[in-house]
């Protein structure tokens, strides 16, 4: 074949590619080949097309734009009228991809499952799928006269998505975002307004959350705006950590942006926009600029399925380091305070059920092998309602623990719980690195009854 006819198979072959198609395509950053769905294409003024793709088995953060050399155009499988994808071998794929003179040839398309892959994404690719998605809905209304989003609102229409729709909040839209001293790239869509997203940095008040579109504007915000931490009462310090609660009702102009920021980073939950039901629990850390947003924990006032955590998140730069086990305790001592049973609202994300699991596992064997004979040479006994009511964690997510962790056994007709000398080192040691955690004392709260109240 000459250069002509190779450059020609070329054309054709990424030519007839369109939405919807499923390709192998290479994840930026690494040597792998996953099966990808093309969401949407652009063409560049300078004549480069770029693909919008979603990696089917991988969590929708990794969604990236990339342009044809990522793609291996020998696979495709093309959408179908029923929604579905035609099969890899139906005899309707692209020409075979033939490299341009010159080029190396590409490594091949793989055809190993993505759990060869390594890294935490296949973990966390895997626990996706267990979990049952719950579709969006994004409202974008935000009240803030600041800017008014453009973006779809399917909220306000009362109408289904719409397949344009879809397509635009699929895709992550905002760039990039300045949040204090950290730079973050978003990981989902947010409803920002239109002509902020199309700059390539969102400028935020780390203190009051307003967003700007320059650099310099937001300078002329800092120089009027005089908060250093959250609205709201600080409820909880020690050493550099404080907590303050935020009533969304009386504070709805942060709560929203706060919705709004958080939203970049939740892919799965409705963005509220009515935030009035809701209590905001903003963790922050202080030094002599203020107190930082780390992370934050939204709370239904009212939750008739024993909710305790509404939406949780901690801001990229600080996860990884026990910042969102230190939510998720904080939650619970709230739980405690109140005399309740809690557990995070439905569907966790992946990161959300990993760090979930391993707070509950981490929470209840503590209980366990801390816990002492009744009388002499007597083995430890404890009922799940204790363990309940000694951490505050619902009796379906303290039954499910058991079961992950194989610590229950039917033994001369009875269940008994069995903690062997491994998972007793394992758990000393993941123990000795949860470093910061949450003291009761330094919590100043009472719980107030939101039903006894006319209007939250
Ligand atoms: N890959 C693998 N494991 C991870 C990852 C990751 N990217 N991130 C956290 N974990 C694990 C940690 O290893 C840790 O487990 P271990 O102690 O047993 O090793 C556990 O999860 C918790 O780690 P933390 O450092 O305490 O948690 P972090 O500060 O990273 O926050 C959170 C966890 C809040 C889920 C964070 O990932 C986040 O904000 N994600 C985006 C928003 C989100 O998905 N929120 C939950 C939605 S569900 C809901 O809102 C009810
Ligand atoms: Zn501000």
């Amino acid at each position: 074949m000459d250069v002509e006819e190779a450059v020609q198979s070329i054309c054709d072959s990424t030519a007839s590619l369109s939405e919807g198609c499923r390709l192998p395509v290479r994840m930026t950053g690494t040597s792998d080949w996953p099966l990808a769905e093309i969401i949407s294409i652009k063409e560049l003024s300078d004549s480069t097309t770029w693909y919008y793709v979603h990696y089917v088995d991988f969590n929708k953060r990794l969604d990236e734009w990339v342009t044809e050399e990522y793609l291996d155009t020998r696979k495709v499988q093309f959408p179908r009228k029923d929604g579905l994808t035609t099969g890899q071998n139906t005899g309707v794929t692209t020409p075979k991809r033939i490299p341009p003179v010159g080029e190396r040839s590409r490594p091949a398309s793989p055809i190993t499952s993505p759990d060869i892959v390594n890294g935490s994404a296949v973990l966390a690719a895997a626990l996706q799928k267990k979990i049952n998605r719950k579709r969006k809905a994004v409202s974008t209304e935000n009240e803030d006269s600041q800017d008014v989003p453009s973006t779809p609102t399917p909220r306000q229409s009362g109408s289904m998505v719409t397949h344009h729709d879809d397509v635009v909040t699929r895709m992550k839209n905002v760039q990039l975002i300045e949040l204090g001293s950290h730079r973050i790239k978003p990981w989902y869509f947010a409803p920002y307004p239109q002509e902020l997203c199309t700059m390539t940095c969102i400028y935020i008040c780390e203190f009051c959350l307003k967003y700007r579109k320059s650099r310099k504007c937001l300078e002329r915000h800092i120089k009027k705006c005089n908060l250093r931490h959250p609205p709201g009462n600080e409820i909880y310090r020690k050493n550099t950590i404080s907590f303050f609660e935020i009533d969304g009702r009386k504070n709805k102009s942060y709560a929203q942006n706060l919705c709004l920021l958080a939203k970049l980073f939740l892919d799965h939950k409705t963005l509220y926009y009515d935030t009035d039901p809701f209590l905001f629990y903003v963790m922050t850390e202080f030094d002599s600029r203020g107190f930082h947003i780390v992370g934050y924990f939204s709370k239904e006032k009212e939750s008739t399925e024993d909710y305790n955590v509404a939406c949780i998140l901690t801001m990229p730069p600080y996860q990884r380091k026990g910042y969102g086990k230190l939510l998720i305790e904080f939650s619970y001592e709230l739980s405690k305070f109140e005399g309740k049973t809690g557990s995070p609202e439905k569907p966790l994300s992946d990161l959300g059920l990993l760090s979930y699991r391993s707070y509950w596992a981490q929470t209840i064997l503590e209980i366990l092998i801390l816990a002492k004979p009744t009388g002499d040479n007597e083995k430890p006994q404890i009922t799940i309602n204790e363990i309940c009511e000694l951490t505050s964690i619902k009796k379906e997510d303290v039954i499910s623990t058991l079961q992950i962790l194989n610590l229950i056994n039917y033994y001369k007709g009875q269940y008994i719980i069995c903690i062997n000398k491994e998972t007793i080192d394992q758990h000393r040691k993941a123990m000795e690195k949860r470093k910061i955690r949450i003291d009761s004392k330094c919590l100043h709260w009472t719980p107030k009854d939101w039903s006894k109240r006319s209007k939250w």
